[in-house]
């Protein structure tokens, strides 16, 4: 049988964190819908391994998730690993949503990195046909880092980016392969080492990015909200664990507007922890001349890594234990608000407009 003109069910798993995947994946089940399928669109972060529908032969499946780090978010992956195997060969597509921009009248594409080659593995790992692989390129949302879209150039991107994906949605569900996703392979593999520095090591530190100022009101709605559980009121306030993948809901959702980043002091406490003490540690050994120290060049090597990583990394995150303690204070408050980008009116905050 011709399994990919027989479609009679479109089962779509999603993780968003401002709502473009969630957008992505509802433009597909529109299309789907149009052709009498019947759809379900389920989210990873509210989903039990348990609830995995069983899936029959007659079932399209697709992933849509955004790019974190030149890589899918860790939930989405942690989900695939203990998804089932298919006993019918089932089609299936991953769509990440990537980090549009527009300068001028131009549209700028993200970069996937690992965020497709890697579900992509696991699934083909698990006895999928792959039949869909595209990145979509909508607003950047990582409002840490930028201020959020102005509101036209969100407009434009989402016009832009509607067409593209529902035109792959037809030419999906029609029984066609879509391979877009390819033509981007060899960046993708060139930038893979710091998909992997990312995953093992940087999303942890930017999760101490975060602070809740004296805005904050309380209201649990961040607690509440998080995929995965990344925040516990601690002295009153919201705390960041590890766990959290930058998915940027909260900071984007609370109603107070009360989550920032702490931009001075991010940059104090690694530029500390990344330069300073390293430094100080390789002084003092080379003073000390421990174990020849100052002759030996490799040893120079591993114990500034050492620092870095091991000592850098607990000085972080002590750090961050510090300042949510001082954030009590209400100079502290306004100190952190002060040296904040996030906290100024024209850095906007970003989520997925409800009509375009
Ligand atoms: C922490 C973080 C890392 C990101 N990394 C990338 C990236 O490596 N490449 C990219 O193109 N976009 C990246 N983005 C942008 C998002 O993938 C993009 O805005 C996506 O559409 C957001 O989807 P969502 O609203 O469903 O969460 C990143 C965003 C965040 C918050
Ligand atoms: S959503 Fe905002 S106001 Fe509500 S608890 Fe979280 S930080 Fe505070
Ligand atoms: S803490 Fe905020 S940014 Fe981190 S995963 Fe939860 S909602 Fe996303």
């Amino acid at each position: 049988m011709k399994k990919s003109f027989a479609y009679k069910r479109l089962l779509i798993y999603y993780f968003s964190g401002t709502g473009n995947a969630k957008r992505a994946a509802e433009w597909i089940v529109d299309e789907a819908n149009k052709k009498g399928l019947k759809t379900q669109l389920l989210n990873i972060a509210k989903l039990q391994k348990e609830s995995i529908l069983p899936l029959t032969e007659s079932t399209l499946i697709g992933f849509c998730y955004p790019t974190h780090g030149f890589n899918a978010p860790p939930i989405l992956l942690r989900f695939l690993m203990q998804f089932p195997q298919s006993k019918f060969r089932n089609n299936v597509f991953v769509l990440n949503t990537r980090a549009g921009m527009k300068m001028s009248k131009i549209f700028t594409p993200g970069i996937s990195g690992l965020a497709q080659i890697l579900p992509a593995l696991i699934l083909r790992s698990k006895g999928f046909r792959l039949v869909g692989y595209r990145p979509i390129d909508l607003p950047s949302n990582w409002i840490s880092v930028h201020p959020g879209l102005k509101e036209s150039v969100v407009k434009s991107i989402f016009a832009r980016c509607e067409r593209i994906t529902k035109r792959f949605s037809k030419r999906i569900l029609s029984g066609k392969k879509v391979y877009r996703g390819l033509f981007d392979l060899p960046i993708d593999i060139l930038i893979s080492p710091i998909a992997l520095a990312y995953y093992f090591y940087g999303r942890f530190i930017l999760s101490k990015t975060f602070i809740a100022t004296n805005a904050c009101d309380q209201c649990g709605l961040c607690i509440r909200d998080c995929p995965v559980n990344a925040i516990s009121m601690v002295n009153e306030k919201p705390y960041w664990s590890y766990n959290c993948e930058s998915c940027m809901h909260c900071m984007n959702y609370c109603p107070q507007r009360a989550i920032e980043t702490p931009h001075a002091f991010t940059a104090l406490v690694w530029w500390i922890a990344y330069t300073v003490l390293p430094g100080f540690i390789l002084y003092l050994l080379h003073k000390q001349n421990v174990f020849g120290f100052a002759e030996n060049e490799n040893w120079h090597i591993a114990i500034r890594y050492f620092s870095e990583i091991v000592l850098g990394t607990a000085f972080i995150f002590g750090a961050y234990k510090l300042l949510h303690a001082l954030l009590k204070y209400s100079f502290v408050n306004k100190l952190l608000v002060f040296t904040s980008l996030t906290s100024f009116k024209w850095w906007r905050r970003y989520r997925t407009p409800d009509k375009v």
